[in-house]
C-alpha cells in the first residue's frame, strides 16, 4: 500500500465509527471507494487480506468480503488468489471540483415565458384543471385491468410511433361526430398532450428564424413551444371577433389560434375571420395551428365547427387534448392533419416519436368506444355550466373592485379584467391561501400592451369555496394596487 497500515486502519475505523444509519459493509465500501478516488490508496496498492482486515477492524469477515466484492464488481479493485489490489482507473474522477462548470444555454431560451407549477390538488381557482374528483376512477381501473389481461405482453413493446391505431380510429370517429371533422386514423398522431403537438408543428412545419403568429393575449404554452424552436414569435391582437391580424405584421409560417374558445379571452373567431385566415394561410404557404383545447364545453349557441373541417385540405393542423376532458396526468393529446400533410409527415414520425404509453392509449380507446367518454363529457358540461354561473354570481356579490368579466361562453375559466392592480403580485400572494388563479397580464408578449386581471378556473373548485376565495383575493388586491 502507498499508506502505512496504521493510517489505513485509522481511516477505516473512523468511517465505521461515523457510519450513522449505514450498515458496516456499506460504510466500509464507501470509505475504501473514497480513498481510491482521492488517491489515498494509489493504483496497484495491495490491500491487507480480508481475514486480517476483519480482525483489526473487529467486524466479520463476511462484512469485509462483501465490501471488497462490491468494489471489485464496480472495477475499483482487482481480486485474485493473493488478495485485492487497487485497479488503475482510466482517469481519476475529480471528487472535489473547485467550481461547477459554467452552463451556457442557447440565448433564445431566455425569452421563454415563466412557467407555473400546477402540482397541488388542493389549489383552488386554477385555470385549466378539470374536476378530477368526478373522473370515474373505478371504471378506469377496470378498463386498464381488462386491457392488460386481454393484451398482456403484446402491449409492452414500443408500438406504433404515431400512437395506437385503435385510439386513433376512436378519435377519428369521435371528431367526425362531434366536431364535423371528417378524418381517418392515418391523419392522426397521438402526442403527449397538446404541448407536444405544438413542438411537433414547429419542428415539422417551420425552420428556426421564421415567424409564428400567436394570439395576444394568448396561451403561454404556444409561445414557449415556438420560441424554443427558435421561431420569431409575433403577437396578434385579439378583439371581440378573435385574432385581428394587422397589415404590418411580418408574414408568418405558423399561425397559432384557439378559435372555438380563445384562451384566455374566451372569444370565438367569427366565421368570416376564419375564412379570411384560411385563405390568407393558403396564399401565404403558412400553416394554421388550431388549438381546440376545451371546445367540448360550450354552454351557449350552436357548437362551433373546427377550422380543419371547413374546407378540403385546409392548411390547418388541429390539436386536441384529453387533459381538460379527462385528467391532465393522462398526457394524451392528438394532432390531426389534412391528408396531403399526413402523407408527407407520417414517414418522419418514426424518427421523432417512439410510441409507448400503450396500455393507457388502448384503455382510452375502449373508454371512448364504449360510450363512457361521451357520458363523462355530458356530465362535466352540466357541472361546469353550473359552476360558471355560481362563480359569476359570487364575483357579482363579492368583488368590489371595478371589473369586467370577459367571454365565458364555455370552458372552465372566467377571465376578469381588473385595472389598477399588480396582478402578478396578487397571484404570488394568493398561493399562501391555496389560491392559484393566473395573472391576466402574463398572457401578453408585449408587456406595454398588457391588461391586468385574473383568470379564474372553476373546473376543480367547488362552488361553496367561491365566496371565501373571492373575499381573500379582494383583500390581497387592496394590498397590490398600482399607482
Ligand atoms: C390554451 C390551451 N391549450 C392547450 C392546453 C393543453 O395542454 P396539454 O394537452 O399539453 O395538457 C392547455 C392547458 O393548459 C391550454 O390552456
Amino acid at each position: 500500500m502507498n499508506i502505512p497500515d496504521d493510517a489505513f486502519y485509522t481511516l477505516l475505523n473512523q468511517a465505521l465509527a461515523q457510519r450513522g444509519e449505514e450498515t458496516l459493509q456499506r460504510a466500509l465500501y464507501h470509505a475504501l471507494q473514497e480513498a481510491i478516488l482521492r488517491g489515498t490508496l494509489g493504483a496497484k496498492s495491495r490491500l491487507p487480506g480480508s481475514r486480517a482486515m476483519a480482525q483489526t477492524l473487529t467486524v466479520s469477515r463476511n462484512t469485509v468480503n462483501g465490501a471488497l466484492e462490491q468494489l471489485a464488481t464496480e472495477g475499483y479493485l482487482l481480486r485474485d488468489r493473493q488478495g485485492s489490489r487497487v485497479a488503475i482507473l482510466p482517469q481519476r474522477p475529480v471528487v472535489d471540483a473547485p467550481e461547477p462548470p459554467a452552463v451556457r444555454l442557447p440565448p433564445h431560451l431566455a425569452r421563454l415565458p415563466a412557467g407555473t407549477q400546477r402540482d397541488s390538488p388542493t389549489l383552488m381557482l386554477t385555470p385549466g384543471t378539470p374536476a378530477v374528483n368526478y373522473f370515474p376512477l373505478p371504471l378506469w381501473r377496470r378498463i386498464i385491468d381488462r386491457t392488460l389481461r386481454e393484451e398482456g405482453s403484446a402491449l409492452l413493446g414500443y408500438g406504433d410511433s404515431a400512437g395506437e391505431m385503435r385510439l386513433r380510429e376512436a378519435i377519428a370517429r369521435h371528431l367526425t361526430l362531434s366536431r364535423a371533422i371528417s378524418c381517418d386514423a392515418s391523419q392522426i398522431v397521438i402526442t403527449e398532450g397538446a404541448l407536444e403537438g405544438l413542438t411537433l408543428c414547429a419542428r415539422l412545419l417551420s425552420e428556426a428564424g421564421e415567424t409564428a403568429w400567436v394570439e395576444e393575449p394568448g396561451y403561454v404554452g404556444a409561445k414557449s413551444a415556438f420560441l424554443s424552436a427558435g421561431l420569431h414569435v409575433v403577437g396578434i391582437p385579439v378583439g371581440e371577433e378573435g385574432m385581428q391580424p394587422e397589415g404590418n405584421a411580418p408574414l408568418p409560417r405558423l399561425i397559432f389560434t384557439s378559435p372555438s374558445h380563445q384562451y384566455p379571452y374566451g372569444t370565438v373567431l367569427s366565421a368570416s375571420r376564419r375564412l379570411a385566415l384560411l385563405e390568407f394561410a393558403r396564399k401565404q404557404g403558412a400553416w394554421i395551428v388550431e388549438d381546440d383545447y376545451d371546445s367540448e364545453f360550450r354552454y351557449s349557441g350552436e357548437p362551433i365547427p373546427a377550422m380543419l373541417g371547413m374546407m378540403e385540405n385546409a392548411p390547418v393542423v388541429y390539436l386536441g387534448t384529453f387533459s381538460k376532458t379527462l385528467f391532465p396526468a393522462l398526457r394524451i393529446g392528438f394532432m390531426v392533419m389534412p391528408k396531403v400533410l399526413a402523407a408527407a409527415v407520417q414517414p418522419l414520425i418514426s424518427s421523432l416519436l417512439r410510441g409507448g404509453h400503450r396500455t393507457e392509449q388502448v384503455a382510452l380507446a375502449h373508454f371512448i368506444e364504449e360510450g363512457h367518454y361521451a357520458r363523462h363529457l355530458a356530465s362535466m358540461r352540466r357541472l361546469y355550466r353550473k359552476r360558471q354561473l355560481q362563480l359569476r354570481e359570487a364575483i357579482g356579490r363579492e368583488l368590489l373592485f371595478p371589473h369586467q368579466i370577459i367571454g365565458g361562453g364555455g370552458g372552465m375559466h372566467l377571465t376578469v379584467q381588473i385595472d389598477g392592480i399588480d396582478d402578478v403580485a396578487v397571484v404570488q400572494q394568493a398561493r399562501q391561501y391555496q389560491l392559484a388563479p393566473a395573472a391576466l397580464s402574463r398572457f401578453w408578449l408585449d408587456e406595454t400592451e398588457a391588461r391586468s386581471g385574473l383568470v379564474l378556473g372553476y373546473g376543480s373548485t367547488s362552488a361553496s369555496q367561491f365566496p371565501a376565495a373571492l373575499r381573500t383575493l379582494q383583500q390581497i388586491m387592496r394590498r397590490c394596487r398600482r399607482g
